[in-house]
């Protein structure tokens, strides 16, 4: 059962009608989504929404519960609490009474000790009997800057006493969010690829299978196993550029760029010089073929759905990737902002 102080929280961010019907005040299990109001927290609070009955209580982590992003969630029916990992009392109080808890471990080149800090505190409350990780395709390799990153915080999951399940996600689609002006102005794709080949994911897919295993509602018992989610394909640079001129009908042209040519790119772009080392990283890795063969069935066998095809989450946000948008095709979202196809306000990439 919630505390006085997450209701008190919750409802002063509007806690609706509709909410409270929903939402029961005696669980059986209070799941915590953290980092709800990122890509992948809020498909997977929607999935959660979507897939749990009165037994459970859906609480959704953020770092600013008056975010345009908190009222998001606040209205598709979730409680969000206050959950900052530089504020360990704002953890406590988050975690009070969780049984199963997803980590997000957030964009930020300090990540591994975040995420390592909500294990200790989730530890420490003593309910939590399962963890789900968001992990990176390839964490086991230890080799690259985003395997360092997170084969450190799964580790550290494997050893502290509670059940896991590390979600290895592959390359972003949702990450082309950041080419899409590019596409749209030149008709050109510029990535520093050579025959290297992706096996993209949607973020949605991603949320979807973290949701469900938090649900319980999954086929085969997640713990203490590892899931690779991946798409259906593996794509080269042309192929990607191909996908978005049959779906768009424009022509697009993929340029090969040099690392060089690429980390000037992301500087204009004001991406920090962190992830810039990161992403050129994992292009190396890409180029080098060490995920090119890596497309599993893990996201349709958690699923029992094909994972979105790259051409499907084009066609989902095709205003965005066209240069002349189609006044009859609607995005996923059904709006025409920059949206992703989580449903939520795109405001940083990668
Ligand atoms: N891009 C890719 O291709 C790719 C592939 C595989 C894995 N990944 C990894 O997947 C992870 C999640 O990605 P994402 O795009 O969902 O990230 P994201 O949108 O940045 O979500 C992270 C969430 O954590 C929250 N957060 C930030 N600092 C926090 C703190 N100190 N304590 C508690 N919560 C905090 C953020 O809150 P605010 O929204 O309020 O800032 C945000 O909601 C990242 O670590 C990324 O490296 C990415």
């Amino acid at each position: 059962m919630f505390s006085q102080q997450s209701q008190t929280q919750t409802q002063t961010q509007g806690q609706s009608q509709s909410q409270s019907q929903t939402q029961p005040m005696t669980p059986k299990h209070v799941v915590l989504v953290q980092g709800a109001s990122g890509q992948i927290g809020f498909p997977v609070v929607a999935q959660l929404l979507r897939q749990t009955n009165r037994d459970y209580l859906v609480r959704a982590g953020v770092i600013d519960p008056n975010s345009e992003k908190a009222r998001k969630l606040v209205d598709l029916g979730a409680h969000v609490v206050l959950m900052d990992s530089n504020r360990p009392e704002t953890l406590a109080e988050a975690l009070r009474g969780v049984s199963k808890l997803l980590i997000i471990p957030p964009r930020l080149e300090t990540n591994t000790h975040i995420a390592t800090t909500i294990i200790d505190a989730a530890k420490l409350v003593g309910t939590v009997k399962h963890i789900v990780l968001i992990s990176v395709l390839g964490a086991e390799s230890e080799t690259t800057f985003f395997a360092k990153q997170f084969r450190p915080i799964e580790k550290h999951l494997e050893t502290g006493g509670i059940a896991w399940t590390h979600l290895r996600c592959s390359f972003f689609m949702d990450n082309f969010w950041y080419y899409a002006d590019t596409i749209r102005r030149t008709g050109t794709l510029p990535l520093p690829l050579r025959d290297g080949r992706i096996p993209m994911v949607s973020v949605r897919d991603d949320g979807e299978v973290a949701g469900l295993i938090l649900s319980g509602r999954t086929r085969e018992n997640p713990f203490n196993r590892v899931y690779e989610l991946t798409g259906p394909e593996s794509l080269r640079g042309d192929d990607i550029a191909r996908v978005i001129s049959q779906v768009t009908g424009n022509q697009v042209r993929f340029q090969s760029i040099s690392f060089e040519e690429h980390k000037q790119l992301l500087k204009r772009e004001a991406v920090k010089k962190w992830l810039i080392r990161a992403m050129l990283d994992l292009y190396s890795m890409i180029n080098a073929g060490q995920i090119s063969d890596r497309v599993t069935g893990d996201v349709e066998r958690v699923l029992g759905r094909r994972p979105i095809t790259f051409g499907k989450f084009i066609k989902h946000n095709i205003n965005a990737f066209s240069a002349s948008p189609s006044s009859t095709t609607t995005p996923m979202t059904g709006t025409t902002s920059p949206i992703t196809s989580t449903g939520m306000p795109r405001t940083t990439i990668l």
